[in-house]
C-alpha cells in the first residue's frame, strides 16, 4: 500500500450504482448517509457507462437495480465478474422473487437487498467489502505459498545438482589423484626394496608390510570413490549400475536377488540416470534397514516412452501409516526426485508379504550434455560370476 494512502476503513467507499430511477437512487443515497457510511457514488443506467466506470472508476462495490429499460442487472453482474471477479456486487431491487434471488446468487452476486428494507443495505455493504478483502488476502497468501513452494523446488533441484556434481568431482579426485599418488608410493617403495641388500631382513619385512598397507589404502580409496559416485553409472549406464549395485547389495546382505533388465534404447540423460540410481540406492537401504526380507526382485524396463524401475522385497511390508508419515523423509525425497523429472514414485506394502517400490519417469529427448558419454548400453547383459541372475529378454 502507498504510504500516503489511508487504510481502507478510513477511505470513502466508492460505490458504482446501476439505477434508472432518480427517486430510487436518492432513496438509496439517503439510506447510506443515514447509516453513517462515507461514500463516493457514481450512478449509471446503461452498459457503456457501466463498463467505463468499471474499468476506469475503480469502484469498491456495485449496487445494481435488477430490471432497467436499456440494461439488465444480470448482464451487469456477468460483465463485472468478467472484468473484476473480486468486486462485490449487491442487487438493490424493488421486488425480487425467491427464485430470481437464488439465480443472482448462483451467478456470483454477493447479496441482495430490497428497496423496502434499505436498513439492511449498509451492513450488507460492510460485510461484502470485508469478505472481498478477505478473499484478496487469502489469494495473496496462496500465491505467496505457491511462490515459496516453487522456490523450494528450485532450491531442491539446485542442491541435488550441486551435490551430485560435487560428489562426482570428489570421487574423481579421490580416485585419480590419491590413487596415482599411492601407486607412485608403492612403486618407490618396491624400488627401495630392490635396492636393499637381501640380508637386511628386518627392513625387507617392514617394506613388505608397508606395501600391503598401501594396497589396503588403495582399496579403501576405490571404495570411497565408488560410494560417492560409481563410475559404472557414467561409463556403462544405468542398467549396468543397477546390476552392479544389486550385486554389491547381495554380497553385503546375503539377500537372494534377481534382476530383469529390459531397456530397449540407450538412455543418454544423465539426470535421469542419477535420479533412478539414487532412488534405487535409497530403496535398497530401506530394504536392508526395515524389511527383514530374504528375497529381492529388481526390474528395469521401458514402457510407452517411460523408464520403469520396480523393486520388490518379500519382507514385512510397509504400512499405510509409515507411507503417510511426515517423518518419512527418505520416501519424500524419492518422490520429489521423480517428480522433478515429471515422473512418479509409488510404494505399496502388504503386511507379511513385502513392499514394492515403482518409479516411472518419462524419457526426455534431451541432447546429451557437453562431454557426456552415452550412459546406457542397451545390450548390456553381462553376467559375472557370483552376480545376481540376469534374465535375458526374449525380444532381443
Ligand atoms: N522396504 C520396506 N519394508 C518395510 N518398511 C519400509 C520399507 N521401506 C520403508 N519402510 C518404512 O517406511 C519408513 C519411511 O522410510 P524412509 O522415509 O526411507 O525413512 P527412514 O529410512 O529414514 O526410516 C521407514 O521408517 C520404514 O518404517
Ligand atoms: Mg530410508
Amino acid at each position: 500500500m502507498n504510504a500516503a494512502e489511508p487504510p481502507p476503513e478510513q477511505k470513502d467507499t466508492r460505490i458504482l450504482m446501476i439505477e434508472d430511477d432518480i427517486a430510487d437512487a436518492e432513496l438509496v443515497k439517503f439510506a447510506l448517509r443515514e447509516a453513517g457510511l462515507a461514500f463516493d457514488l457514481r450512478c449509471v443506467d446503461n452498459k457503456e457507462d457501466f463498463l467505463e466506470e468499471l474499468e476506469h472508476g475503480d469502484p469498491d462495490i456495485v449496487l445494481s437495480d435488477y430490471a432497467l429499460p436499456s440494461f439488465d442487472g444480470l448482464s451487469a453482474l456477468r460483465l463485472a465478474k468478467q472484468k473484476r471477479p473480486e468486486l462485490p456486487f449487491i442487487f438493490v431491487t424493488g421486488t425480487l422473487g425467491e427464485e430470481l434471488a437464488i439465480e443472482t446468487l448462483k451467478n456470483g452476486a454477493t447479496d441482495y437487498v430490497l428497496k423496502t428494507r434499505l436498513s439492511r443495505l449498509v451492513p450488507a455493504v460492510h460485510r461484502a467489502r470485508r469478505e472481498a478483502e478477505e478473499r484478496v488476502e487469502r489469494r495473496h497468501a496462496e500465491e505467496k505459498l505457491r511462490e515459496s513452494h516453487e522456490q523450494l523446488r528450485a532450491l531442491s533441484i539446485y542442491l541435488q545438482h550441486v551435490r551430485e556434481e560435487e560428489r562426482t568431482r570428489i570421487a574423481r579426485e579421490v580416485h585419480d589423484e590419491l590413487g596415482q599418488e599411492l601407486t607412485g608410493l608403492k612403486f618407490d617403495l618396491s624400488s627401495l626394496a630392490a635396492w636393499l641388500p637381501r640380508d637386511q631382513r628386518q627392513f625387507q619385512d617392514d617394506i613388505k608390510a608397508m606395501l600391503a598397507q598401501i594396497d589396503a589404502i588403495i582399496q579403501t580409496v576405490r571404495r570411497i570413490s565408488t560410494e560417492l559416485r560409481p563410475s559404472v553409472l557414467d561409463d556403462l549406464g544405468l542398467a549396468a549400475a543397477i546390476e552392479w549395485q544389486t550385486h554389491e547389495f547381495q554380497t553385503r546382505t546375503g539377500l537372494q536377488s534377481h534382476i530383469t533388465l529390459d531397456v530397449q534404447s540407450p538412455v543418454i540423460d544423465q539426470e535421469l540416470n542419477t535420479a533412478f540410481f539414487r532412488i534405487f540406492q535409497e530403496t535398497l537401504t530401506n530394504v536392508m534397514r526395515h524389511a527383514s526380507a530374504t528375497k529381492l526382485d529388481v526390474r528395469l524396463t521401458q514402457e510407452a516412452g517411460k523408464l520403469v524401475l520396480e523393486v520388490k522385497d518379500n519382507g514385512r511390508g510397509i504400512s499405510e501409516a509409515q507411507m503417510a508419515s511426515s517423518r518419512s523423509i527418505g520416501l519424500l525425497g524419492m518422490r520429489e526426485r521423480a517428480a522433478l523429472l515429471g515422473g512418479e514414485f509409488h510404494i505399496r506394502g502388504v503386511a507379511g508379504k513385502g513392499t514394492t517400490v515403482t518409479v516411472r519417469i518419462p524419457l526426455r529427448r534431451a541432447a546429451p550434455n557437453n562431454g557426456q558419454r552415452e550412459h546406457e548400453n542397451p545390450n548390456h547383459r553381462r553376467s559375472r560370476r557370483g552376480a545376481p541372475r540376469v534374465e535375458a529378454n526374449p525380444c532381443h
